[in-house]
């Protein structure tokens, strides 16, 4: 936290309060209001946290207004086109670039924890073949509290590290395995020779009766698609993740409860509810109905992959994976992918329609994402997982960072109550 530097005077009842304001290095300046339900008995209402910092972070920077995001102050774009993953998650793990020696060790580490404890075979064995794999990773990474005892000791570093990068290590597997017992297919280990991008797409492609050659593009495709998705500030499973931790919960619970949040279709379920709208649209000429429809306050409709609670411009993410959609696509000889073509001319016609225009609803990292894994041969339902693996590590980032803030507390927000006030109980005779 930085030096008071300034307060705001706040005017109410007859009462006057000074309360102390704080600036960031970068961004909004922020009204310290810890003091303001002691010193003027009022709480402030802000539903949806719209204008609420919930807390101290240096991991990652949006400006929503110039579509900028930075990770430990390195923008989005310089990092998917010149570092990697597993470098990123150092980065938002520990602050800085890795020397090349500390990244090799980082990167051991992690490929030395891949495997999941076996017995957990049978612990996915229980589900339907039908389970929603985002289901099954709620299940399996919750779960993972009563196989890891000697990393869930939030009060010890070094378990904090070991769970870290046990998490890190092993999203990959448990989505891969999601994905195959959907398929009915057997499970694939991972293979401590493969990079973690080509690492997961044989543990999803390949099957025992033949070899399985990853294509270099594609797994640098891949690895984009998780740099993408690393972490974004205190977006809402992010905020669960650290709600969750608050309390002091082991950090598998905490990283499941984070994978339940980002499930919703107005959060990392968008992409999979955006590829079905995109397939329920079909043809171009179809665009102006759906568009409409989004318009339309009487209709629940809105268009999956736009709009966001601080972009109010492009969201760099989407423009960087419409670039990697031409370049995955064309390699895969479906540049004539229909369900591509209609996203484009979709969000041309948005960005020309006065609606979308006004309330700034721009293509959001959901948009295109969901294109280039279908044409890596991704079923829907895997998107999401997908998107939970990759921000694995900005939730357990956050965690970290939560845990180390000497000022942590219990997150333990107050309300507005509208209900009865004070009434006797009526015995049933009587009602
Ligand atoms: C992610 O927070 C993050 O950082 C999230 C994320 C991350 O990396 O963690 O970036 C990932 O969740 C991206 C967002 C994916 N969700 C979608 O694509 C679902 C579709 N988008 C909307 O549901 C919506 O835009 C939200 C949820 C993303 C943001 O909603 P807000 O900020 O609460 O804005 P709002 O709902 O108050 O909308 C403002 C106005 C409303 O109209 P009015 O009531 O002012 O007249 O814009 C309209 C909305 O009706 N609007 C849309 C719209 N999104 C907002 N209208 C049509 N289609 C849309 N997609």
């Amino acid at each position: 936290m930085t030096n008071k530097t300034k307060t705001a005077t706040l005017t109410f009842d007859g009462k006057t309060l000074e309360l102390p304001m704080h600036s960031p290095s970068v961004g909004p300046d922020v009204i310290d209001i810890r003091k303001l339900y002691g010193q003027g008995d009022v709480f402030t209402y802000d539903p949806g946290f719209t204008s609420t910092a919930a807390c101290d972070s240096s991991i990652t920077y949006i400006d929503g207004n110039q579509g900028i995001l930075l990770h430990r102050g390195y923008p989005i774009d310089q990092l998917t086109e010149k570092s990697h993953y597993l470098e990123v998650c150092y980065l938002l793990l520990y602050g800085e670039l890795p020397t090349a020696e500390s990244l090799e060790d980082f990167e051991m580490r992690v490929t030395n924890h891949t495997m999941l404890h076996e017995q957990m075979m049978n612990f996915f064995r229980g589900f339907r073949r039908d389970a929603h794999p985002m289901a099954i990773m709620t299940g399996v990474v919750g779960a993972m509290s009563a196989f890891y005892h000697d990393s869930t000791d939030i009060n010890d570093p070094h378990q904090r590290e070991v769970a870290s990068i046990r998490m890190v290590a092993k999203m990959p597997t448990i989505a891969a395995m999601a994905f195959k017992y959907a398929q009915g297919q057997p499970f694939v280990y991972p293979r401590n020779d493969l990079d973690y991008a080509s690492n997961f797409l044989r543990m999803c492609f390949s099957v025992p009766a033949e070899e399985y050659e990853v294509d270099p593009i594609l797994a640098r495709a891949m690895d984009r698609i998780f740099t993408l998705h690393a972490d974004h500030e205190q977006n809402a499973s992010t905020s669960t993740v650290r709600l969750a931790g608050s309390s002091g919960a082991n950090p598998f619970a905490c990283i499941a409860a984070g994978i339940a949040c980002l499930w919703g279709p107005a959060h990392g379920g968008a992409n999979q509810a955006c590829l079905e709208m995109l397939g329920e649209i079909g043809s171009v000429d179809r665009i102006p109905e759906f568009i409409a429809r989004a318009k339309d306050k009487n209709d629940p409709f809105r268009l999956m992959g736009f709009g966001h609670r601080v972009y109010k411009n492009f969201d760099p993410r989407a423009t960087v994976l419409k670039e990697s959609a031409d370049e995955v696509l064309e390699l895969l000889g479906i540049e004539n992918n229909p369900k591509l073509q209609v996203a484009k001319a979709l969000e041309k016609a948005a960005l020309e329609d006065p609606y979308f225009k006004d309330k700034k609803l721009f293509p959001n990292v959901d948009f295109y994402s969901g294109i280039i894994l279908e044409a890596m041969g991704f079923p829907t339902s895997m998107f999401t997982p997908i998107f939970a693996l990759s921000r694995t590590v900005g939730w357990i980032a956050q965690w970290k960072e939560m845990l180390d803030d000497p000022q942590l507390k219990i997150g333990r927000p107050r309300q507005l109550y509208q209900g009865e006030t004070f009434r006797d109980y009526v015995n049933v005779e009587d009602r």
